[in-house]
C-alpha cells in the first residue's frame, strides 16, 4: 500500500516533469548573519517563513559582538565569513547539498526553495554569487572581470547559493580578520581564473535569483500576480528570488517589502499587520501601558480648543497617561490654561513648559524624553497641535500594533499633504512613492514603512532607554522632524505609518493669523472641515433630507438652520472690535456710487476682510439651499457685491423703512437672541403682510429681492440686533 502511494507520487511527479530527489529540498540550508534581531531581521525571518523555509534557516551570531565594522559607509563584514566557515564545517564534505547564503537585515525572500534550487541547477555552477553594477569595494579591480555582454557584471556577497563542499573550501581558503572585507575576499577568488574554474563560480548576472537594488532600483517594478506581490526584473525579464537592498537602496527595500512575502496582498490587505499585536481589555484598564502624552505647540494653529478636546477624549485610562505639555505660543497660553485648569489632575502627572521658560523645541523635545524615562512609561506619544485625533481609540490602537514607532496617518482634508513621506531624494527631501496616493487616499490600506513621519507617533520606551535608538531631534541644521526621521534612517529603526482605520486629520497652520480677532473664523480656506464642524449649524445637512418640508414663514420666505451660535457671537465679536459702523446716512463712500438709498449702520465684509470668505460661504453653504428652495435656478458661483451685518439698536437706528433689495435673492441670518439680546425687531413682508419676530440665531432667511418682497426692518425697542445680510445676484 505503501508503495503505491509513492509509485503515484513519483509518477505524477514524472509526467509533470518535476521529479527532484526529495531530499534535496529539505538539505537544503540558508545561512545569514546578525548580532541584533532587529526589524530587519524580523522581516528577513518573517519571509523566510512566508516561503516555508524556517526550518532550513540557520542564523549565525545572534546576541554575539558585531566586530565586522561599519559596512555601511567601510569595507568590513570578515566576520561573516568566520562565521559561516564556523557553521559551515560539519557539511564540508557533503558534495551534494546545497546551501545558500544572504545578510538578513535589508534581505527579503520572495520565492520558495523548490524555485531558487531549480534556478541554481539551471546555472550548471557549483557556486553562484550575486552581482550588482558597481565594483566595490576596490574599484582598481573592476578591468579584471571576465566580460559580460548582459546583466550586471561584478560580484556582490549579499547573496550566494552553492555546493556546500565547494562553498566550504572557498571560505576556508584562506585566513580573514573579523574586520577585513568579505566582498573582497570572495572578489579575489572569483577574479581568480584558476579559482573559478576549480570551483565553477559564476555570477547571476541578470538577477534569476538574487536582485540587488543598489543602483538597480530602475530595473524592478512590484506587479502582482492573483493578489500576491512579486518584483519583476523588466532590464532582463527576470523574476527575482532574494532581494537584498543593499547601500543607498535600503528604503526602496523597506517600500517594497510593504507587500512583498505576502506582507500585504490585493484580496486580504494587509497581512503584516497582524504579527505581534496585543489586544487590551476594555475592562482591565490596569493593565494598558503607561504612556507620556507629549504635546508640542510650536506654532499658532487653527482649531486648538478641538485638538485638546480630542486629546481628552481618547479611550484610554487617564490613571496611565502622564501629560507633558509644551506650549511656545503665548497667543495659545490661554487654551492651554483652561485645559490644565479643568482636565489637569485627572492625568497621572502633568509637566509644563511655558513660552516664558525660553526653552528651544530640540530641549523641550529631550526634555519630555527625560521625563518619559523618569516616569518610567512604556511608551512616548508625541503630538503636535496640528493633529487632530478625531478616532478616540488611537492611543489604543496604536498601542496595540505594538512597532517600535507607529504613526497614525493623518491627512489635510481633500489635500495630498499628509505626516508621512512615501520616499525620499538621496539629499533627503521629500520625494513621492508610486502608493502615496492610494495610502493617503485609504484605497490601500495597512502598515507601511516610511522613510518620514511627524506629528503624531508613538515610540516604544525600549527605544528611548537605550542611547543608540533614543529619539535624535537636533542634525546639522535639520529641523526637529527631519532629524527625528533622518536619525531613524540612519539607524534602521523603521518607521511605521498605519491608516488601516481612520484616525484623524492634520489642520493647516499655514494661513493663521492671530492677528485678527477670532481668526479661526477665517480658516474657512485652509481648514474647511474643521471649520464646518465648529461653525455649520449641527442641523445643516437636514436640509438636504428629501423627507424634511421646509419651514416658510411668509410665502416664498425660506428659513434654514445654517451656522453654529458660535459662528454668530463670533462674527458679532469681529465687527465690534473693528467698531467703524457706518453713521447710516445716505453719503457711503464704500460704494461706487456714494450713495446710500436705505442705509443701515452697518460694516461691510470688506472692512474686515471677510470678503473672500464670505462669497465663499455663500457658494458652499448658501447656493445649494438657494437650489432646494427656489428650483431651476442656478447661479455658480454667485454673486454679491453688498455683503455686510447690520446694527440695530433704539438709540442709534431703531428700525427700516420699507424697500426693495437689489438682489435676485437675499438672505438674512439673526446673529443674536430676539426677547433676549434685544426686544422687538423682525422683518415685515408688506404685500403679504407677514412679519418674521421670532428669529432664530444662526437661522436664515432667503428671500426675493426685487418686486414681490417689498419688507422693512421692525423697530427694535430694547438691546441691541445684529444681522447678516447679502444681495446674491443683484
Ligand atoms: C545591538 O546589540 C548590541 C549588544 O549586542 C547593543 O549594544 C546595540 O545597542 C544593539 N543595537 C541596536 C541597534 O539595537
Ligand atoms: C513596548 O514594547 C514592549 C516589549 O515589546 C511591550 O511589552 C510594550 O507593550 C510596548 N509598549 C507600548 C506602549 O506599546
Ligand atoms: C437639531 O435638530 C434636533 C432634532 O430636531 C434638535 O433636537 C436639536 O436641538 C437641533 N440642534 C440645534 C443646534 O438646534
Ligand atoms: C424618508 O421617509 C421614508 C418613509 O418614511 C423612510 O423610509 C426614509 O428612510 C426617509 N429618508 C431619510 C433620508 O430619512
Amino acid at each position: 500500500m505503501v508503495h503505491k502511494v509513492i509509485f503515484i507520487v513519483l509518477l505524477v511527479g514524472y509526467i509533470v516533469g518535476e521529479v527532484k530527489p526529495a531530499e534535496k529540498q529539505e538539505d537544503f540550508l540558508i545561512f545569514t548573519v546578525a548580532t541584533n534581531e532587529t526589524e530587519g531581521f524580523k522581516r528577513f525571518t518573517r519571509s523566510v517563513r512566508a516561503n516555508g523555509l524556517v526550518d532550513n534557516l540557520k542564523v549565525l551570531g545572534l546576541g554575539k559582538t558585531w566586530k565586522g565594522g561599519d559596512v555601511k559607509k567601510f569595507a568590513g563584514g570578515g566576520q561573516k565569513i568566520n562565521l559561516f566557515k564556523e557553521a559551515l564545517e560539519e557539511y564540508k564534505d557533503d558534495t551534494e547539498r546545497i546551501v545558500l547564503f544572504t545578510d538578513s537585515y535589508d534581505v527579503i525572500f520572495i520565492g520558495s526553495g523548490e524555485l531558487i534550487i531549480d534556478k541554481f541547477l539551471s546555472f550548471d555552477a557549483r557556486v553562484l554569487f550575486s552581482a550588482e553594477g558597481y565594483c566595490w569595494p576596490d574599484k582598481s579591480l573592476a578591468s579584471k572581470y571576465p566580460e559580460t555582454n548582459r546583466g550586471k557584471r561584478y560580484l556582490n556577497s549579499g547573496g550566494f547559493i552553492g555546493y556546500a563542499s565547494d562553498v566550504y573550501a572557498i571560505v576556508s581558503s584562506s585566513d580573514i580578520k573579523d574586520q577585513d572585507d568579505d566582498q573582497l575576499f570572495y572578489t579575489k577568488i572569483y577574479l581568480d581564473d584558476e579559482l573559478r574554474k576549480k570551483y565553477n563560480i559564476k555570477l547571476d548576472h541578470k538577477a534569476e535569483i538574487f536582485q540587488n537594488l543598489n543602483g538597480a532600483v530602475g530595473d524592478v517594478e512590484l506587479r502582482f500576480k492573483g493578489n500576491d506581490a512579486y518584483i519583476q526584473n523588466t532590464a532582463y525579464n527576470t523574476v527575482p528570488l532574494i532581494v537584498h537592498g543593499n547601500g543607498a537602496s535600503k528604503l526602496v527595500l523597506n517600500s517594497l517589502g510593504n507587500y512583498l512575502a505576502q506582507a500585504w496582498n490585493l484580496e486580504e490587505g494587509c497581512l503584516n499587520c497582524w504579527d505581534d499585536t496585543i489586544e487590551l481589555q476594555k475592562d482591565q484598564p490596569e493593565t494598558y501601558p503607561v504612556l507620556l502624552i507629549a504635546v508640542f505647540i510650536e506654532k499658532p494653529t487653527p482649531f486648538m480648543e478641538e485638538f485638546f478636546e480630542r486629546i481628552y477624549a481618547q479611550a484610554y485610562p487617564k490613571s496611565k497617561l502622564h501629560l507633558f505639555l509644551r506650549n511656545n505660543v503665548p497667543y495659545h497660553e490661554k487654551i492651554v490654561e483652561m485645559f490644565v485648569k479643568e482636565h489637569g489632575d485627572e492625568y497621572k502627572s502633568l509637566k509644563q513648559i511655558k513660552p516664558d521658560d525660553n526653552i528651544n523645541e530640540v530641549t523641550a523635545k529631550d526634555l519630555s524624553i527625560d521625563y518619559c524615562l523618569q516616569k518610567k512609561c512604556s511608551g512616548y506619544f508625541l503630538i503636535d497641535s496640528e493633529a487632530h485625533l478625531d478616532n478616540v481609540h488611537t492611543f489604543k490602537l496604536l498601542v496595540e500594533q505594538q512597532r517600535g514607532i507607529v504613526a497614525p496617518l493623518l491627512v489635510r482634508p481633500f489635500k495630498a499633504w499628509s505626516n508621512f513621506w512615501g520616499a525620499i531624494t538621496d539629499d533627503g527631501f521629500y520625494a513621492r512613492s508610486s502608493d502615496y496616493m492610494q495610502i493617503i487616499n485609504n484605497d490601500r490600506r495597512g502598515l507601511w514603512n516610511v522613510p518620514f513621519v511627524s506629528n503624531c507617533y508613538l515610540i516604544n520606551a525600549t527605544l528611548i532607554n537605550n542611547k543608540a535608538t533614543r529619539p535624535v531631534y537636533a542634525f546639522g541644521d535639520l529641523d526637529t522632524d527631519m532629524a527625528f526621521a533622518q536619525a531613524n534612517r540612519e539607524r534602521d529603526i523603521f518607521m511605521y505609518v498605519s491608516n488601516r482605520l481612520e484616525f484623524g486629520h492634520l489642520v493647516s497652520p499655514d494661513n493663521y493669523d492671530i492677528k485678527l480677532t477670532n481668526p479661526d473664523i477665517y480658516q474657512i480656506f485652509d481648514n474647511k472641515l474643521d471649520w464646518q464642524r465648529r461653525y455649520i449649524h449641527e442641523n445643516y445637512t437636514e436640509n438636504f433630507n428629501p423627507n424634511h418640508t421646509h419651514i416658510q414663514p411668509c410665502p416664498d420666505v425660506y428659513w434654514f438652520p445654517i451656522v453654529t451660535d458660535r459662528f454668530a457671537e463670533e462674527l458679532i465679536q469681529v465687527m465690534e472690535a473693528f467698531g467703524k459702523w457706518s453713521d447710516g446716512t445716505n453719503t457711503d463712500p464704500r460704494l461706487s456710487g456714494g450713495y446710500e438709498n436705505v442705509p443701515t449702520r452697518d460694516i461691510h465684509m470688506t472692512q474686515v476682510n471677510y470678503e473672500p470668505q464670505w462669497l465663499y460661504f455663500l457658494k458652499e453653504y448658501v447656493r445649494p439651499l438657494q437650489e432646494l428652495a427656489f428650483t431651476g435656478y442656478y447661479h455658480d458661483p454667485p454673486r454679491s457685491l453688498m455683503n455686510f451685518v447690520v446694527r440695530y439698536r433704539p438709540d442709534e437706528q431703531p428700525s427700516l423703512k420699507p424697500h426693495h433689495d437689489s438682489s435676485t435673492y437675499t438672505i438674512n441670518i439673526a446673529l443674536n437672541r430676539a426677547g433676549i439680546d434685544y426686544e422687538g425687531g423682525g422683518c415685515r413682508f408688506i404685500r403679504y403682510d407677514c412679519s418674521v419676530t421670532d428669529t432664530k440665531r444662526g437661522w436664515m432667511l432667503m428671500h426675493p429681492g426685487r418686486l414681490t418682497h417689498y419688507h422693512e426692518g421692525l423697530r427694535v425697542t430694547k438691546g441691541t440686533r445684529y444681522i447678516m445680510i447679502s444681495f446674491v445676484d443683484p
